[in-house]
């Protein structure tokens, strides 16, 4: 069944209908999202909130500071000067078509603070500034006529013809659809989902990467998955974020005996960046033989209720008092810095295929995402996306330093996991801290996997295929890369290597040894 319009976007998170609002401007969209509510996404679920330079005692030039800091040496300078310097004016588009960001008794922006900024930049609606987001985009998007939003509808492949994507197939109930386009944006989101402990939704399984990977697009930094270290993690209950914005407003993190811990590892304390926090965190449940715990106790209760409701309803969900509890929390899989490599503007290795958000690889976050500054990529890095669909198909620049060298291979008739499987075996062997023992198993158990998975037939378009694929390429990113640094720690090479890893690996199908 064939379909027709002038831009294709393939989700619809913030990225997705950023991208939509300014496309539908010079011709029909159709955007593909695959859940039935088209607005489950991680977006939706984004808490602390948006980070941008508005206040009095910010600079860009200061958020780029932060933001390389946090990105541990691998930031694209370039893309972090788009950001920071392009970001003021897109939350400020945001709030003029309605979004509801809080403001202090002045009416200016009520910035929160977060770990690794130096100063408070953090624009949020409560804490569920993801929510909100969300809610203006869709009213904005669809009060423009042009977009066509298919619900339900899953991309499972991308239409090439002589090099050049044109378009998607997606499946929608027993229908396959072939969407033809002059330009298809991938704005699929995270892959959180590919580990067994996350704070993503259902739908965050790294589609758009496996799919790029299968159409032969370039796929870079899948080693460098960043792990939220406050994660509510009550036995029985499904695991929910507790934002770093209550760190970033005085939360304090206790061992079991009720000291606080994170200054022996940290100077920065509770508010060093996510991966040098989970991974304290860690240490210190090590050390005591007890899980770590979140607490605001000394803070004013009704103050933290009013500033956080949503946090405080999901602990009380659980029978806790946000207020006066001290919460259990641990790390989870939260945002993947790596993805479908672009450039600046959304361009990917295959002309007619742009990628942005999530999903995306422009090497903004570097090693390792600064909090807040991944709404902000959907809106910065979704607009531009969308100029550069109005030209011609043409490929993006991308820099591509190194060939992955030879991988482990997994035994030929290997039986087909669940995804459960794959999920157990990534945070096993693939999560906060890796080492080579357990990382070698993992590609080749992963590559028998995805070579059963080809072989049936079931490649990216299949969940279960587009899962392996993922987590496959994250294993062997984490395996190649014989450092430590950002979202990526080795037990086995703990430090840091400038000699040799200032670098980012990009790989395709292209490459592949066999
Ligand atoms: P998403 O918002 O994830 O949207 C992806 C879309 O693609 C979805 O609509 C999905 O259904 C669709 N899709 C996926 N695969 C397919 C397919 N095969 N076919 C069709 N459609 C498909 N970041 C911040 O900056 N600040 C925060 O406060 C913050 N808090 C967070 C809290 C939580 C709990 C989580 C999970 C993330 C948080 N993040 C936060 C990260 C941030 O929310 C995400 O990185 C960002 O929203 C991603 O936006 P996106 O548009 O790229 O993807
Ligand atoms: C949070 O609120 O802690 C999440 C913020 C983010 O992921 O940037």
């Amino acid at each position: 069944m064939p379909e027709s319009a002038d831009f294709l976007v393939i989700g619809s998170g913030v990225a997705g209908l950023r991208a939509a609002a300014a496309l539908a401007a010079h011709g029909t969209v159709l955007v593909l999202t695959k859940a039935g509510d088209a607005g489950e996404s991680n977006t939706g679920y984004a808490q602390g909130g948006v980070a941008a330079a508005v206040g009095d005692d910010d600079s860009p030039a200061l958020h780029a500071r932060d933001t390389e800091a946090a990105g541990d040496g691998l930031c694209d300078a370039e893309a972090v000067r788009v950001l920071v310097t392009d970001g003021p004016a897109y939350v400020r588009e945001l709030a003029s078509w309605g979004a509801a960001f809080d403001r202090d008794a002045d009416g200016r922006f009520a910035l929160g603070r977060e770990g690794a900024h130096t100063v408070r930049r953090v624009l949020h609606a409560a804490d569920a500034t993801g929510r909100e987001i969300s809610r203006v985009l869709w009213q904005h998007v669809s009060a423009l006529g042009r977009v066509r939003v298919a619900a339900d509808a899953r991309a499972v492949g991308l239409l090439l013809e002589s090099g050049v994507c044109v378009g998607a197939r997606y499946v929608v109930g027993t229908d396959v659809v072939e969407a033809r386009a002059a330009a298809t944006l991938l704005a699929t989101g995270g892959a959180g989902r590919v580990f067994r402990e996350t704070t993503n939704p259902p739908v965050a399984t790294g589609d758009g990467v496996a799919l790029a990977w299968q159409a032969g697009a370039l796929v870079a930094d899948m080693e460098f998955v960043q792990f939220h270290p406050t994660v509510m993690s009550v036995p029985g209950t499904p695991r929910f974020l507790l934002s770093e914005a209550l760190r970033g407003d005085g939360a304090w993190l206790l061992n079991v005996h009720g000291e606080r811990f994170m200054a022996r590892y940290e100077p920065a304390g509770e508010l060093a960046s996510r991966d040098l926090v989970a991974r304290a965190m860690v240490k210190e449940a090590a050390r005591t033989g007890a899980p770590v715990t979140l607490s605001m106790r000394h803070l004013e209760a009704e103050w933290v209720r009013r500033r956080f409701p949503t946090l405080a309803a999901a602990c009380r969900e659980r029978g806790l008092d946000l207020a006066f509890d001290a919460i259990p929390v641990s790390p989870a899989a939260h945002y993947v810095m790596g993805g479908v490599a672009t450039d600046i503007d959304g361009r990917t290795s295959l002309p007619g295929l742009y990628a942005a958000g999530e999903v995306a690889c422009t090497g903004v976050h570097g090693a390792n995402r600064l909090a807040s500054n991944s709404l902000l990529e959907g809106l910065v890095f979704g607009a531009r996306a969308a100029d550069a669909m109005l030209g011609a198909p043409a490929a993006g620049v991308i820099r591509r330093p190194r060939r992955r060298g030879p991988m482990p291979r997994g035994e030929a008739g290997a039986a087909i996991p669940d995804a459960d499987a794959v999920r157990a075996l990534m945070w096993r062997d693939v999560g906060l801290v890796r080492e080579a023992a357990g990382l070698t198993a993992a590609v080749a158990t992963l590559d028998g996997w995805r070579r059963a998975l080809v072989a049936a037939g079931r490649d990216a378009g299949d969940p279960t295929g587009a899962l392996v694929t993922v987590a496959w390429l994250m294993a062997r990113g984490a395996l190649d890369r014989t450092e430590s640094r950002g979202g990526h720690a080795r037990a086995d090479f703990p430090a840091r290597d400038d000699l040799h890893w200032m670098v980012h690996v990009a790989e395709s199908t292209h490459d592949q040894d066999s």
